[in-house]
């Protein structure tokens, strides 16, 4: 069974299916579960990303899976197109396949997938290794059928929740307002709740300039980049200083501004608050106050030269329409 043994080895994608039984769970998971989930875990601690948990309902469905492929189909590739999980699957023929083979052979398309810019080398599949290391995905559940005769063997693996959710990426926006007047208003964007900002400014904007603004119901805040052509190679939102206009009126530069110990503390006290707006005192600074809510970014504004966020849970608190744009010319 070495590797020149190898016939082929098929990758799949879909987003998939599957309904849940019931039952007790398992106290100690299976050596195959351990290995199918350790080799999943390092791949994303590499790229900073959070471990993901066994679960035994998305197992057994993939256990399901597998065995009617096997039992009826000669090993061939499922079909889940229609379904609630992500899932990735491997086709391996004429050698043992391991787990651990099984999400190399996903994570290896790594190679061909460029961050930067969310593309994939042409004829590859690079949805199997973001659904491996997909930041929003937390369970998942795998199994693998033998198929003796045709020396196949088919490995399933479920996600949940699906990743390669194209284009949907949401993210946390928080601007804090300090109260003593006539410092900058601040606004931060981050990917999640407890990652390092996209972007932190200091907007051309007191406290009381921005609360006047936001009387109004619908804010457009644009974000035109101050920049050089040496510069337009960085990714976007790293740009130091931005034209900022708010519904249309030049308000100024805004400054883009490293994180200090006080920003971290006001997001560490915001941390929980997925949409809202509050006060938090501070002896030193007066307090600031504080709007925080979940914007997604629209479809398609990916680019390195635009990019666009809508707030989408408006709560009483914010009550307008705001949308942020960053542009570079
Ligand atoms: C998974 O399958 C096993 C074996 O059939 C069963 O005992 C268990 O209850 C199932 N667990 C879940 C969560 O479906
Ligand atoms: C897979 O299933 C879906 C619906 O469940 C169907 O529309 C599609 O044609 C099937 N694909 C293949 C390759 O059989
Ligand atoms: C806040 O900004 C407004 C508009 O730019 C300005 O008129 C006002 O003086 C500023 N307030 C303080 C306290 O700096």
């Amino acid at each position: 069974m070495a590797q020149a043994g190898l016939l082929g080895i098929l990758i799949a994608f879909l987003g998939i299916c599957l309904s849940s039984a019931d039952g007790k769970p398992a106290p100690v998971l299976p050596a195959a579960a351990r290995e199918f989930l350790e080799a999943h875990n390092l791949a994303r601690a590499a790229v900073g990303v959070a471990p993901l948990k066994w679960s035994e309902k998305l197992g057994n469905g993939t256990n399901r899976v597998v065995r009617f492929q096997r039992n009826k189909m000669g090993c061939q590739f499922a079909n889940l197109t229609s379904g609630k999980y992500g899932a990735n699957q491997l086709w391996g023929s004429g050698m043992a396949v391991t787990p651990r083979m099984a999400v190399d052979a996903w994570v290896n398309e790594k190679t061909f997938y460029n961050h930067a810019d969310n593309s994939c080398a042409p004829n590859h599949r690079c949805g199997v290794y973001k659904q491996v290391v997909w930041r929003k995905s937390l369970e998942l559940g795998c199994a693998q059928a033998t198929c003796v005769k045709q020396q196949v063997t088919l490995t399933v693996c479920f996600y949940d929740p699906p990743g390669n959710i194209i284009d949907s990426l949401t993210v946390c926006g928080t601007i804090i307002c300090p109260v003593i007047n006539g410092k900058p208003v601040r606004l931060c964007l981050q990917e999640g709740s407890q990652s390092s900002p996209l972007i932190l400014l200091d907007l051309p904007l007191n406290t009381s300039a921005f609360s006047s603004l936001i009387k109004h119901g619908m804010i457009r805040m644009v974000f035109e980049c101050k920049c050089d052509s040496a510069g337009s190679k960085e990714p976007l939102l790293s740009n130091p200083q931005w034209v900022m206009y708010c519904n249309g009126l030049k308000m100024g530069l805004a400054r883009r501004r490293e994180l200090s110990w006080k920003d971290e503390w006001l997001l560490e006290m915001t941390r929980t608050v997925s949409a809202g707006a509050g006060f938090l005192p501070d002896k030193g600074s007066g307090g600031h106050k504080y709007l925080r809510g979940q914007f997604e970014k629209v479809p398609g504004s990916g680019s390195d030269h635009s990019q666009a966020y809508h707030l989408i849970d408006p709560s009483d608190s914010f009550g307008q329409e705001l949308s942020v744009f960053f542009l570079r010319h």
